[in-house]
């Protein structure tokens, strides 16, 4: 039986962390033996808003370098860089024809962007969904692991798959967001404002890079309160994000403590210690951070198996992209 198509891929514009590994890689990982994998480095996406390239190389390595370190296995998946794969700019251009200027301007990240670089709006900016799907549609994948920030972005592919598919014949399947569990993940900065991120709020954002020490200034110094002021309280957003982050990385004995000394808390009598949460909480993170870590610094220098790497992944994924091109081309009529 064909295995269903998965798809997805990370920017090359920072060190990755802790919402990249639960919203993203934890799921790559878990699903490279269920699936047809397509994993990626979107260079050509980090363009859209770091137009200086001196350090696009050296992310690009890091990339590779934390995803092998977390588990995911090139020989199982291919996992390439986004601009070795020519055929997807090809897409991009077909898919731009479809897409409309006015629900571009509306995308949620779109609109960030335009706040944060407004001096840099380009073109690329704008068509970035569009750019994205074509990343999906090129290998007719169903299915893909991203965390909850990326939901309309997958909404607009479905939409430009159907556009394609009303238009020129049926060629593309529609493809979902996809987490374990259901529920897409988002993982908020420490101090509760936004998400983790890989180039805001750096010291709110734990990445797998971070030594020891870091992780535990930043976890000590992470907002909590006073505590409940009735047992049973409904969590805060920013103690709800601990308490989530507890749940991932600590034995469940553990968590079934904490959560029921928050219960247990009231105004007046307040059990739980955020103190000795957030030290549980360090220790934990440590143990599941630092062996990664390692990992990615020797995968990093092995300079001979990144480039093996990332030649045999092109060449896996450029077969897949040249089919579909071709019945791409042959559904539009571009065959003379
Ligand atoms: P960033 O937003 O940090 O630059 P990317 O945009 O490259 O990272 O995201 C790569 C993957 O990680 C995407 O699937 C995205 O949804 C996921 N992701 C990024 N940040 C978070 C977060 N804070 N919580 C959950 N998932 C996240
Ligand atoms: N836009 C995604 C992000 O910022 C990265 C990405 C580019 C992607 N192309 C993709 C994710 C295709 C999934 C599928 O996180």
């Amino acid at each position: 039986m064909n295995k269903e198509v998965v798809l997805s891929g990370i920017r090359p514009t920072g060190f990755l962390h802790l919402g990249n590994y639960f919203g993203a890689m934890r799921n790559y990982v878990r699903m490279q033996d269920e699936y047809n994998c397509y994993f990626f480095v979107a260079n050509w996406h980090s363009l859209t808003t770091h137009p200086d390239t001196k350090a696009l190389h050296a992310a690009v390595n890091r990339v590779i370098a934390e995803n092998v370190a977390c588990g995911l296995d090139p020989e199982k998946v291919a996992f390439y860089v986004q601009s070795d794969v020519p055929e997807i700019a090809e897409l991009y251009l077909y898919l731009n024809m479809l897409a409309y200027k006015g629900e571009l301007e509306k995308t949620a990240t779109f609109k960030d962007k335009v706040r944060l670089q407004p001096e840099n709006v380009n073109a690329g900016l704008l068509t970035y969904p569009v750019l994205q799907a074509a990343d999906i549609l090129i290998h007719r994948a169903v299915k893909v692991p991203v965390g909850k920030d990326q939901e309309q972005h997958l909404e607009m592919a479905r939409n430009f798959a159907q556009r394609f598919n009303h238009r020129y014949g049926t060629v593309f399947p529609e493809p979902y967001a996809f987490n374990y569990g259901g529920e897409l993940v988002k993982i908020l900065s420490l101090d509760g404002n936004g998400k983790m991120s890989k180039s805001e709020n750096q010291l709110n954002t734990i990445y797998l890079a971070d030594s020891d020490e870091l992780i535990r200034k930043k976890i000590m110094k992470a907002k909590t309160d006073q505590g409940p002021l009735e047992t049973n309280s409904v969590k805060p957003e920013y103690i709800d994000n601990l308490f989530t982050l507890l749940k991932l990385v600590s034995q469940p004995d553990v968590v079934k403590n904490f959560e029921d000394d928050f219960n247990a808390s009231s105004e007046g009598n307040c059990i739980i210690r955020y103190g000795d949460f957030k030290k549980q909480l360090a220790e934990d993170m440590i143990q599941f951070v630092a062996p990664i870590r390692e990992k990615a610094i020797a995968i990093e220098s092995d300079k001979v198996l990144l480039a093996k790497i990332i030649k045999t992944g092109a060449e896996k994924a450029r077969v897949s992209a040249a089919a579909t091109l071709s019945e791409v081309r042959n559904a539009i009529g571009l065959v003379y």
